[in-house]
C-alpha cells in the first residue's frame, strides 16, 4: 500500500453522500465498472503502460457528472484522461458515456483522489484539473480545500515538469488563496488566466453563473520536481 497517511489522518474534501443508483444505472455500473474502472489503492501505477499510444495523460480531479470528461476524451481521441470522483452516480454517468461514444481514452477512478495520486508514478501525468472543487467558504473549514498548502505537493508529484495544473472556480476567494499556496509551495510558474475552449458548461457552473458568478480560470505550469 502507497498510501502515505493512515485513512484516519486524511482531511477529507468532499461531502460524503449515499444515493442509489437506479436500476438503469445500476445495470450500467455492474456491466462496465471493472472494465473502465482504475482502483484507488493498490500498486504503483503507471498510465503511460495503458494508454500506450497517447499523446497527454491527464487527470481530472472532482469529475463530479464527468460530463466534462466525456466530451473532452470522445473530441481527444490521441489523449488519455483519468476522471476521479468519490461519488458513484458520476462514475455511472461517465461508465455510459463511455459506452456511448466507444471510448478507449477515459477511465474511471471510484475514491479520493488524495489515496489515488500515491498510486501514480512519477512524471506521469501532463496535466491535472480541478474544475469547481468543493469551496469550503466557511473559515474554519478551508483546510478541506483540495487546493491547499499541504495537499498541492501530493496531487501534483506524478505532473512532470513542464505539465500544467488547472484550476476552475467561481469562489474568488479559492482562487487567491490557491494561487498563494500553489506559489507558496515553489515548483510552478505564475498562473496564466484563460478558459481552455474544451471546457464546457458544467452543471456546478451553470449554478454559479445563474447566481451572478463568473467563472476564474488559471493554469499553472510546473518548473521543477521537488525532492521527496
Ligand atoms: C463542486 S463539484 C464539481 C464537479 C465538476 N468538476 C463540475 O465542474 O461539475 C466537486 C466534486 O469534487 C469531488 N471531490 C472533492 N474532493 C475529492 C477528492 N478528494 N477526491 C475525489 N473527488 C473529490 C466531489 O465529490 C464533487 O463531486
Amino acid at each position: 500500500m502507497l498510501r502515505g497517511d493512515s485513512e484516519n489522518q486524511l482531511v477529507r474534501t468532499f461531502r460524503p453522500r449515499r444515493r442509489r443508483l437506479g436500476a438503469e444505472m445500476g445495470d450500467v455500473y455492474e456491466r462496465l465498472i471493472d472494465q473502465w474502472s482504475i482502483d484507488e489503492d493498490g500498486d504503483r501505477f503507471d498510465p503511460r503502460d495503458s494508454f500506450v499510444d497517447a499523446t497527454t495523460t491527464i487527470l481530472e480531479i472532482g469529475c463530479g457528472r464527468g460530463d466534462l470528461a466525456v466530451s473532452y476524451a470522445r473530441d481527444h481521441p490521441n489523449d488519455a484522461l483519468m476522471a476521479i470522483d468519490v461519488h458513484t452516480r458520476g462514475i455511472a454517468n461517465m461508465l455510459a458515456g463511455i459506452e456511448r461514444h466507444g471510448l478507449t481514452n477515459l477511465r474511471v477512478v471510484e475514491g479520493d483522489a488524495q489515496v489515488f495520486v500515491n498510486r501514480l508514478a512519477d512524471d506521469s501525468l501532463d496535466e491535472v484539473w480541478v474544475f469547481f472543487p468543493d469551496p469550503w467558504p466557511k473559515a474554519r473549514h478551508r483546510n478541506r480545500r483540495l487546493l491547499r498548502d499541504d495537499l498541492i505537493g501530493t496531487l501534483t508529484r506524478p505532473l512532470r515538469v513542464g505539465g500544467a495544473l488547472r484550476l476552475a472556480t467561481d469562489i474568488e476567494d479559492y482562487a487567491v488563496t490557491a494561487t498563494r499556496s500553489i506559489a507558496a509551495h515553489g515548483a510552478f510558474g505564475p498562473p496564466v488566466e484563460g478558459r481552455p475552449d474544451w471546457r464546457i458548461e458544467t452543471v456546478f457552473e451553470r449554478r454559479g453563473s445563474r447566481d451572478g458568478r463568473g467563472a476564474i480560470d488559471l493554469a499553472w505550469t510546473k518548473t521543477s520536481q521537488p525532492q521527496a
